[in-house]
């Protein structure tokens, strides 16, 4: 499913036209019938509502209550990648309580909670910001060292031929992100395999049900980017107690399913500090409206435990729906956000995810960030609250993703 899914978008071979003069969407006009909104306290006034109707219209509800714990950090490698940082694996259990029903996580096999590796930068002098991002390689081929933990069974993606065919399709990084000029940088980072729930459709929708099992409406039972989304932020639970962490400077991390997710965890996060969601598309940074690319229909027929039932019923008649995408970027603001595109990546639709930060813009405003403070797509604005980068080329992360990523946070947690 992921290559085929992929495929589609590597194919779609057409050039980026620049946006144009295309109406953004409306952030501050009025939204179901509310007063309009005019300062930030009107602004945090609004923002349940506009989170309770994300929940009923795309991506189903959030537990009313969680917790995290850790059951062990273990030091895996006190001299890993070059003697440039410390590698250790963390175990933790969640719980989510939905309607007085509290269910616990899925362990990984052999283990008594859900892994997260966490590589420190070895020369810290104080406490580091951290890059907490899940990927759709498992943990033990993102990181590459043999202590990490591994089931039996292990499928290996990045590995053998058919890692050589997704790296050489999809970019140097795919699967592994350059740990080490990311800890020369002066970040940590942390990988959270969000498999604990299945990226697939049978055992995706048997685990949400079964994490959910006090919920009792299937239209809006949430779905597995909102699950990616909870994760990230019970992975931030246990990263915010360690004091080598900086806990105003984590920032979630995804690519395209897993962009969708770091967008959804900030917007309901608040202790998340800043986003990177690469190629998010449909469901993630894109409209749902007047778009090109992948349709609402399309991504809940090829995908359907993604999101609640309910935004399968709404495809073709988005135009009636309360929310699009540009108040999920609105719901992050004013921290700040980068929206990672490339020009011939149709499929995730560059130009929606243009507009949809236009039409968040007045909120970043509002709320005293520079927003996009730009009015053309291809201008590459690091320290804009929301920062649009373009590159050439498809879907996948490349060579000069991760040098602009950094740029990114630099501009913005940096010193
Ligand atoms: C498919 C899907 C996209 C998704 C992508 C990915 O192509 O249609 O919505 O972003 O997979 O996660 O790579």
């Amino acid at each position: 499913a992921l290559l085929s899914g992929c495929a589609k978008m590597t194919l779609a071979w057409a050039d980026l036209k620049p946006a144009g003069p295309v109406a953004a969407p409306q952030a501050l006009g009025t939204f179901a019938g509310d007063a309009a909104v005019t300062n930030s306290s009107d602004w945090e006034a609004r923002k349940p509502a506009l989170q309770k109707a994300f929940e009923s219209e795309v991506y189903g509800v959030f537990p009313d209550a969680s917790s995290t714990r850790i059951l062990g950090k273990l030091v895996l490698n006190d001299n890993a990648f070059d003697g440039r940082g410390v590698l250790e694996e963390w175990t933790l259990s969640a719980d989510a309580t939905f309607n007085g029903r509290t269910v616990e996580t899925k362990p990984f096999p052999g283990r008594d909670g859900f892994l997260l590796e966490v590589a420190l930068p070895k020369e810290a002098t104080g406490p580091v910001p951290i890059i907490l991002m899940e990927t759709f390689c498992p943990s033990w081929e993102v990181v590459p060292d043999p202590a990490v933990s591994r089931p039996s069974d292990a499928r290996e993606m990045g590995g053998g031929p058919l890692g050589g065919v997704m790296t050489y399709v999809f970019g140097r990084y795919i699967c592994t992100p350059p740990f080490e000029m990311i800890l020369e940088r002066g970040y940590g980072v942390a990988v959270l395999y969000p498999n604990s729930v299945p990226d697939q459709r049978d055992e995706g929708l048997a685990e949400l049900r079964r994490l959910s099992a006090g919920y009792e409406n299937d239209d809006t039972r949430w779905g597995a980017v909102a699950a990616w989304g909870w994760l990230f932020s019970r992975a931030v639970d246990a990263l915010e107690q360690d004091p080598r962490i900086d806990a105003n400077a984590i920032a979630t991390w995804g690519h395209s399913r897993y962009g969708k997710a770091a967008l959804v965890a900030a917007a309901w996060d608040p202790r998340i500090a800043a986003v990177i969601a690469h190629q998010s598309g449909t469901g993630g940074a894109s409209l749902n409206r007047e778009k090109k690319g992948e349709s609402v229909s399309a991504i809940t027929s090829a995908y359907p435990h993604w999101f609640a039932k309910s935004y399968a019923e709404i495809a073709g008649e988005e135009e009636t729906m309360d929310v699009d995408q540009h108040l999920l970027i609105a719901l992050i603001a004013p921290r700040p956000v980068l929206l990672g595109n490339a020009r011939r990546d149709v499929w995730s639709d560059p130009n929606g995810a243009f507009r949809a930060a236009l039409g968040a813009d007045p909120v970043y405003e509002l709320l005293g960030s520079d927003g996009l403070s730009q009015l053309r797509l291809d201008e590459w604005r690091p320290q804009a609250g929301i920062a649009f980068w373009l590159r050439p080329g498809t879907h996948g992360v490349v060579k000069e993703d991760w040098p602009a990523f950094l740029e990114f946070l630099d501009a913005h947690l940096g010193d």
